[in-house]
């Protein structure tokens, strides 16, 4: 366990760390024991899956989804009948989608390859008809991870083809110090408690989860957190432009039940 992982845990949830001491263990959302976590809180979850879905009829030619995790948008997206490319950097993400791909019909898995790889570096040697980043995946990358991300985007969108991106609007998170706390029913039966800490002005917030009951978890605790930007949509629109991508559509997402709401971002490459 990292103490500085730990150190970075604000709030109630980082006092609650401190309290379980050597009884908890703190895991990156996205490593090995955190993947199973993310898998069992969002791996199934209808968020955002209507709207991309149907966005994605307006193109045409293969589909690359970026940040694809454990497949929760790669199976709906494979229903489209076309060939996808699904990137994903971390390696416990990786297991479960190719686990998940196992479970469904040959003819519908074999037009999908799994590609181990950064989003913000990549370089696949081809060109593809959409490129998808759900999830709010892009406020995961650090500036400089960002002005990678959109130069491979670029580079790999054929003619006519659009990225289409979800994004948090910023605007509605609210004023001072905020912690949400969240119940969630993991999709395997098991309970989680989840803290989203941000204060006023800060480029990040922070997302930590735990077990739930607490009371009734057994030692070793896994706890997993990440942190995530903060930044509002009209500085993506200036870095996608930076980029030589314009943004073509933005429009509101369903209300996630958290306290900001969500938008889907399309872009294409500029004339
Ligand atoms: C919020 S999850 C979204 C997963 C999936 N798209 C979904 O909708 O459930 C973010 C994913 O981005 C992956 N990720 C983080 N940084 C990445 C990078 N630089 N390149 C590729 N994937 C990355 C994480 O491992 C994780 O699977």
């Amino acid at each position: 366990m990292s103490a500085d992982l730990r150190a970075a845990v604000p709030g109630q949830a980082g006092a609650l760390l401190a309290e379980l001491g050597d009884k908890a263990v703190l895991h990156d959302l996205y490593d090995e024991a955190g993947a199973s976590v993310y898998h069992a809180i969002a791996g199934s979850s209808p968020l955002e899956v209507r709207e991309l879905v149907g966005a994605l009829r307006s193109t045409v030619g293969p589909i690359l989804e970026l940040a694809a995790g454990s497949g929760r948008l790669t199976m709906p997206l494979l229903t489209l009948g076309r060939e996808l490319a699904a990137l994903e950097l971390a390696p416990g993400m990786i297991r479960i989608l190719e686990e998940r791909l196992q479970t469904v019909p040959v003819a519908r898995r074999s037009r999908c390859t799994v590609v181990p790889g950064d989003m913000s570096a990549f370089d696949l040697g081809r060109e593809f008809g959409a490129i998808v980043l759900g999830a709010t995946s892009v406020s995961l990358l650090d500036a400089t991870g960002r002005a990678g991300l959109y130069r491979c985007v670029r580079r790999h969108l054929a003619p006519g083809g659009k990225f289409l991106l979800t994004a948090v609007d910023v605007q509605d998170f609210g004023s001072s110090t905020t912690e949400q706390v969240m119940d969630v029913d993991g999709a395997d039966g098991t309970r989680f408690r989840m803290y989203e800490h941000w204060t006023e002005g800060a480029d990040v917030r922070t997302v930590t989860v735990f077990p739930h009951p607490l009371e009734t978890a057994e030692p070793p605790i896994t706890v997993c957190t990440t942190r995530i930007g903060v930044f509002p949509v009209a500085q993506l629109e200036a870095e996608l432009a930076q980029a030589g991508l314009v943004l073509t559509d933005c429009q509101p997402l369903p209300p996630t039940g958290s306290h900001h709401h969500d938008v889907l971002l399309v872009a294409e490459v500029a004339a």
